[in-house]
């Protein structure tokens, strides 16, 4: 049984949590179980998660607790740190770091509305080390239009997320806009079903270059990605042949028959 998993049947509080959670945590989280490490979840409930981080992690691990219900505060006797506040505010996030410092591991467990998952992320990317992450559970939210989510929409946290994407390709020196905070400091983004994972290395997110090797040896290495296709295909219909024959592959008439397909592969992934 998955390690997790079994640290979450054992707590001896409630808590609540997605089947699929246990792989994914085991997943992200493995490589930190033998070192001491600073984790803070947001949303403390009943404390039940709480107990398993403690189980799960190395026994020197700070484990620190966010809740805006001052009775979490009730947890301190069994010797968590917590912190009482509202996950949606700056200011909240402002003093938690001053008291708290840099952190190892961000989970936000808290009341999953855009904009309590969305001022977590960008207020806590400073403060995350080297080789950290934000887990940001409950990402299903995104698409819930009931319960007071109103999503799905352009402000949930899975659309300010793929926003994110293009910030990680300003290292890329194609890209001429200026590199900024979340450039500079998320070096990827996992998506899983309702947990997306900020993976922050600031040492990993530099300016990229081209490299190459065996510069001799470069002999069919042409660019080929606006020539014609001439291979005989006999699964080609009429349409494709038409297209090909007659207009050039940077076109617009090209493209605007690139997109027809390209909608095509879109109604897949809608159905
Ligand atoms: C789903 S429960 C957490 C469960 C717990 N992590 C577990 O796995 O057992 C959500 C918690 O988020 C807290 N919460 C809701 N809105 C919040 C906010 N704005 N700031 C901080 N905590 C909040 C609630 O008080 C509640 O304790």
């Amino acid at each position: 049984m998955n390690e997790l998993l079994k640290k979450f049947n054992l707590s001896p509080k409630y808590s609540i949590k997605w089947s699929n959670y246990f792989d994914i945590y085991k997943n992200l989280l493995s490589k930190y179980k033998k070192k001491k490490i600073t984790l803070v979840e947001i949303g403390i409930g009943d404390g039940g998660s709480l107990y398993m981080w403690r189980s799960f992690l190395h026994k020197k691990s700070n484990i620190i607790g966010v809740d805006l219900n001052p009775e979490a505060k009730k947890l301190e006797k069994d010797g968590f740190k917590i912190i009482i506040g509202d996950q949606s505010k700056k200011e909240f996030w402002k003093s938690f770091f001053k008291k708290v410092g840099k952190v190892d591991i961000l989970i936000d467990d808290g009341g999953h509305t855009n904009i309590q998952q969305i001022t977590t992320l960008v207020e806590s990317v400073n403060f995350i080390k080297n080789g950290g992450k934000i887990i940001i559970e409950d990402t299903h939210t995104s698409f819930m239009s009931k319960k007071g989510f109103n999503n799905p929409s352009k402000y949930s946290l899975v659309s300010f997320s793929s926003s994110l994407i293009e910030n990680l390709h300003r290292r890329n020196p194609n890209i001429k806009k200026k590199m900024n905070t979340f450039s500079k400091k998320i070096f990827s983004i996992e998506y899983f079903d309702s947990i997306v994972s900020f993976n922050i290395d600031e040492k990993k997110c530099g300016k990229t270059k081209n490299l190459e090797n065996n510069k001799k040896l470069k002999k069919y290495f042409i660019d080929y990605r606006f020539k014609k296709d001439l291979n005989k295909n006999k699964k080609n219909n009429w349409f494709n042949i038409f297209f090909e024959k007659n207009f050039s592959k940077r076109s617009v008439v090209y493209k605007v028959y690139e997109r027809l397909l390209i909608r095509k592969y879109y109604n897949l992934i809608k159905k």
